[in-house]
């Protein structure tokens, strides 16, 4: 028995993420059958960055596949601050309009927070306006940026409760480090925040049941920091050289060493298949989440972790 060696068991994003596109869709579905609203989200563009182009369109798809419209607003590279802001100030009127994601980054000439503050925080489905911020900070029934609340639910899915349990939050960004914390705090965790200047980074992963690892570093976190059987949330997303698939071929890792914290790990998020496809599904909940506010509808119960 001993000589059976123990491994993590998978944290499936990708099927999490599909069940909760499917019950998006169904309530959705509902909405429109009462004839009460149909959540619109607008998706706005500016330039012509490629990745970030793929991404736009799979939020798209995944709106309309949802039952949702979907509004397309794509710029040119060169298009100024203040056209930018007239088109905010025009999807903050429209009642169509639910949410409004500008995908970032944005050209170098775009201050991003001037326009992150020009979105109504209603319709802010990102969660990146001072409000939704605030509001997450003190519980106040915030729009949540989606990453992090799906790291979250995929969390509550695993160990249901995580009151009292010790996480590490790797990377301090706006984004993800920052939010997640945020919300493992609204969750009774007891909550380390670890970054680039963090002292004895392997000592401070070592003490968490839960980790979750945003920092933007391919395999910075090593499996023998874990505690045996610490749940493993990986965010990261980065492409690395892979010579073993061939002459100038990549691929993609997260911020965990992964097979090493296999061997240590209770269990982990793949990387891709983890937390990437519930960041989508997510921004669907807060979107239906957005027209159910503004419509003072009751909100789908157990879509979406209280807040
Ligand atoms: N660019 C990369 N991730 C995101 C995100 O979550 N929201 C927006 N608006 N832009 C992004």
């Amino acid at each position: 028995m001993d000589d059976i060696a123990k491994k993590a068991t998978l944290i499936d994003g990708k099927r999490f993420s599909e069940q909760l596109r499917e019950r998006v869709a169904d309530e959705v579905g509902r909405l429109a059958t009462r004839g009460d609203v149909v959540p619109g989200l607008a998706v706005v563009l500016v330039g012509d960055d490629p990745a970030s182009r793929v991404y736009v369109q799979s939020k798209q798809r995944a709106v309309t596949a949802a039952g949702m419209r979907s509004f397309e607003h794509s710029l040119a590279a060169e298009t100024t601050q203040q056209r930018l802001l007239d088109l905010i100030h025009q999807l903050n009127a429209d009642a169509d309009v639910h949410g409004i994601l500008v995908q970032l980054p944005l050209p170098d000439h775009i201050d991003p927070g001037v326009i992150i503050e020009a979105i109504d925080p209603r319709k802010d489905v990102d969660g990146f306006h001072p409000t939704n911020v605030g509001r997450l900070g003190t519980g106040q029934g915030a729009l949540v940026p989606c990453t992090p609340l799906g790291c979250l639910m995929l969390l509550q899915a695993h160990l249901g409760s995580l009151a009292g349990r010790e996480a590490v939050v790797v990377g301090r960004s706006n984004i993800v480090g920052k939010p997640m914390a945020a919300l493992l705090l609204g969750h009774d965790c007891t909550v380390t925040m670890a970054h680039s200047r963090t002292r004895n980074l392997p000592d401070v992963v070592g003490r968490a049941d839960i980790v979750v690892a945003a920092a933007g570093r391919a395999h910075l976190i090593q499996g023998d920091w874990l505690k045996p059987g610490a749940v493993v949330i990986d965010v990261g997303i980065n492409r690395i050289a892979a010579p073993e698939r061939g002459e100038g071929k990549m691929r993609l890792v997260g911020d965990v060493d992964f097979d090493g914290a296999f061997a240590t790990a209770g269990a982990i998020t793949p990387v891709p298949g983890g937390v990437g496809p519930m960041t989508i599904a997510c921004l669907l909940v807060n979107t239906l989440t957005a027209a159910c506010r503004i419509h003072q509808l009751d909100e789908p119960e157990g879509l979406a972790p209280s807040l």
